[in-house]
């Protein structure tokens, strides 16, 4: 592994939109209350939309993604009709709690990263393993999931090496069971590849977000060897033209590869 990865923690989208909703808090405290003065009393509902409007107006000015608007506008209603469905239905909070730590488990840095999980499929699969060399190859998934295309090349091509990376704790146990349980011959990394030296192999497969293209050609163009190949799913490199391009599912994405 190389040396520790760029602090992007305190640019992360999650932190601005934290910050957001506490400005916003004083925002709707006031105004409930101006309203209530009026004579006009509102709902927790009403309150919690009051909320989401001004975080949302907040992200818009703080120029976050569109999608984050739409979150930072959801955001405190889903809490408050999530919180009448839990005394509708007498749930223990021990219920929430438990989602709370799947989920943290799951995404775990994906505020940090921008890289949530969600997996490539079949298809892609099938094209990366009918691209890959006739020679034995040292491989990697980097941000490797559930490991399903770990696991897949590795049963298709025995005589590479083939290994997976995973940052977040929950997706990369899974995939290690997963490897044991088969009998795979491949290797369940956990941790984060951008303290991995991309030069020890041969293939580097990624489907991350845009937001990590950037940094990924950075990284990919100082260490990977001469004869190399780089592979992104869905997400180009906006820095160098890619030297070939993969239509998949029904021609709506697209694998892009690079030659170093
Ligand atoms: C879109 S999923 C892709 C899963 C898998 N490669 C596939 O094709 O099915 C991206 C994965 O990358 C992981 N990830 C994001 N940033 C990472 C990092 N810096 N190091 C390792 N894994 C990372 C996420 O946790 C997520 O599971």
């Amino acid at each position: 592994m190389n040396g520790p990865a760029p602090r992007r923690f305190w640019r992360a989208p999650a932190l601005k939109a934290l910050l957001g909703q506490l400005l916003a808090f004083p925002l709707t405290l006031a105004a409930t209350f101006l309203l209530a003065r009026a004579g006009l009393s509102m709902s927790w509902l009403a309150v919690a939309l009051l909320q989401g409007g001004w975080s949302a107006l907040l992200a818009w000015r703080m120029n976050l993604a569109p999608w984050w608007r739409i979150i930072q506008l959801v955001f405190a209603p889903a809490l408050v009709l999530a919180r009448g469905l839990a005394d509708a239905a007498a749930l223990p909070s021990a219920v929430f709690l438990f989602l709370f730590i799947a989920l943290l488990l799951v995404f775990w840095s994906t505020f940090r990263t921008q890289v949530p999980y969600y997996p490539s499929g079949r298809e892609v699969r099938d094209i990366v393993a009918g691209l890959l060399p006739e020679r034995p190859l040292a491989l990697i998934d980097i941000g490797s999931g559930l490991g399903g295309l770990v696991l897949d090349l590795a049963r298709r091509r025995p005589d590479c090496d083939v290994s997976g990376i995973e940052l977040a704790p929950l997706p990369w146990l899974a995939a290690r069971l997963r490897a044991g349980v088969t009998g795979a011959r491949a290797r369940m990394l956990r941790g984060d590849y951008e303290r991995l030296n991309l030069g020890h192999y041969d293939v580097v497969f990624a489907y991350l977000s845009p937001a990590a293209m950037s940094g990924l050609w950075h990284k990919a163009s100082s260490e990977m060897k001469p004869g190399s190949l780089l592979l992104s799913y869905e997400f180009v490199i906006t820095e160098r033209e890619p030297d070939r391009r993969f239509v998949t599912t029904n021609g709506k994405k697209i694998l892009y590869l690079w030659h170093f």
